[in-house]
């Protein structure tokens, strides 16, 4: 078999791009083959998004080369990377919600008659081909706002195969997916490799990494600190460099004892997408959420936090009534939630870290109400140090900080708000593994100070690890409660397929 470097499609040679004197890549060397997904592992801030954007065109390399079949290259923008095969999927969607699934397929390539008008009929066409190579029975005439994330993950693989490429970059594909559809795109991933893509793949999901890879690359710092074969790739390796240390017992449950006094009661709550549901949280508690996607978790816990309308029930904190008609009342009475999906709900990208953080919080206001920068950026230091927060400082633009800092910052302006009941939906997604360790210490550690916590994942084990309790939804309602010597992964799952329920009612 010839080596790797041989059939590179893709290389880099001693690549290296700083932002306003802060050095991203530092010298990086790379190949990429066809018929090979290669992984680029790496802490939050590592650089690899940064890396393929120099890859695809995006951004111009400060020094170093890139080649293309031997030949180095300078790509003008993404366009002329994409004349080359180069197509990118990049870790933030970047559909039009209110277009169509084929316009979003066809968008600025899209087929026109004599004369330039838009060809309709060839569009739809060509969308219908784009789905059908991914597997995708979508309607090509639906609005993509009205799709699910998954199935608007497989609409941007499919506009990205319109282009026919010989290279596909895509940056934490499966981060907002759901197991089940993580699993369909994998399965994609797969057969794009065995019809002879070259594919840079870019994770946080240690067990996909281990399905999926070919090789392993792992960036550290802007460096590459280590490429493997899929034959010498243990987790323990890709760890030990990503991080530079081994990191041992993510799951600690800490010594905390929930208290008995009840925190957050929510009492028949409902609304269209919600049926009745009843739960409490005491302080110093964690309860988990499970349940397969579209079991009504995230929408359950919007209407707790006023981010959607309830149509009826009673939320309290402390026994006494929220309204929770608004986030902002919710907030009032103690209730904060980190919502799912940070680019759409919370973050102000155009704004520094400090003010993200410091926004609606009270913090860095001083007498008479004024703030001031520097009385924000001090206040808001702690928490940006607690949650190590990646930045060239806290007047960065949260738009500059990579994926999973962007993350952080939301989680930082939870905790600055300082709950009474903190809600956190999907609080790891796109966090690497040191990450995850710190937010586990974190929710441990709030919990201990009292405060209610209520957790959706759709990681089982981290539910498991942190919870006292887990109540499982399904079909939009509370069918059981798992505590103690029930709590384990076969119950919930059980339950949350909807295959426990026959069996409970006859125990009972
Ligand atoms: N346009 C930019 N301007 C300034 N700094 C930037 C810019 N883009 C990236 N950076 C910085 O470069 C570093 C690497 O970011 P990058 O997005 O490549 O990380 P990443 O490895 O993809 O991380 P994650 O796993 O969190 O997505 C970060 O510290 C980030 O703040
Ligand atoms: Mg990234």
């Amino acid at each position: 078999m010839a080596s790797h470097d041989d059939e590179a499609v893709v290389r880099l040679e001693d690549v290296t791009k700083s932002f306003a004197g802060n050095s991203v890549l530092r010298g990086v060397s790379f190949t990429l083959t066809s018929g090979e997904v290669h992984v680029l592992a790496g802490e939050n801030g590592a650089g690899k998004s940064t890396l393929i954007k120099v890859l695809t065109g995006i951004h111009a390399p400060d020094g170093g080369r890139v080649l293309v079949d031997g030949e180095p290259v300078t790509f003008a923008g993404p366009g002329d990377a994409r004349r080359r095969g180069l197509t990118v999927i990049h870790q933030e969607l970047s559909l039009v919600p209110e277009l169509t699934v084929a316009e979003n397929i066809v968008l600025g390539r899209e087929p026109r008659r004599r004369g330039g008008r838009l060809d309709r009929r060839r569009s739809r066409e060509r969308a219908v081909a784009a789905l059908a190579r991914v597997g995708a029975a979508l309607d090509p005439d639906t609005r993509v706002a009205d799709l699910n994330t998954g199935q608007q993950q497989l609409v941007e693989i499919a506009r990205a195969l319109a282009d026919h490429p010989r290279v596909l970059v895509l940056d934490e594909p499966t981060a907002a997916l759901s197991d089940e559809e993580a699993r369909a795109l994998l399965a994609i991933v797969a057969e794009l490799r065995d019809a002879g893509l070259a594919l840079l793949y870019i994770s946080h999901r240690m067990a996909e990494i281990a399905q999926i890879a070919d090789r392993v690359t792992v960036l550290r710092d802007g460096r590459v600190a280590d490429t493997m074969t899929r034959a010498k790739s243990t987790e323990d390796r890709i760890v030990t460099s990503m991080v530079g240390r081994p990191v041992a017992n993510l799951y600690q449950h800490g010594d905390r004892e929930p208290s008995s006094q009840v925190r957050l009661r929510v009492e028949r709550i409902r609304s269209r997408t919600v049926r009745e549901c009843t739960l409490e949280v005491r302080a110093g508690e964690v309860v988990g959420l499970a349940g397969i996607v579209g079991a009504g978790r995230s929408e359950l816990c919007r209407l707790i936090a006023g981010f959607d309308r309830a149509d009826g029930g009673v939320v309290t904190v402390d026994g006494r009534p929220v309204d929770n008609g608004r986030p902002a009342s919710a907030a009032a009475a103690g209730i904060v939630m980190l919502p799912e999906s940070r680019k759409t709900q919370g973050l102000f990208p155009a704004m520094s870290v400090a003010d993200n953080v410091c926004t609606g919080t009270g913090l860095g206001r001083r007498r008479l109400g004024r703030t001031s920068a520097g009385a924000r950026r001090s206040a808001a230091r702690r928490y940006a140090d607690r949650m190590r927060i990646k930045s060239a400082g806290l007047d960065q633009r949260v738009a500059e900080l990579s994926g999973g800092n962007q993350q952080k910052v939301l989680l930082a302006r939870c905790l600055a708000r300082r709950p009474a009941v903190l809600i956190l939906d999907e609080p790891t997604r796109g966090v690497d593994i040191g990450a995850k360790a710190d937010i586990y210490a974190l929710v441990n550690e709030v919990a201990a100070r009292g405060v209610a916590v209520l957790l959706i994942s759709s990681e089982l084990p981290e539910v498991l690890g942190l919870a006292d309790r887990v109540l499982v939804m399904s079909g939009r309602s509370i069918v059981a409660e798992l505590s103690g010597a029930a709590l384990t992964e076969e119950e919930v799952i059980r339950y949350a397929t909807g295959a426990g329920a026959p069996a409970e009612l006859t125990q009972r």
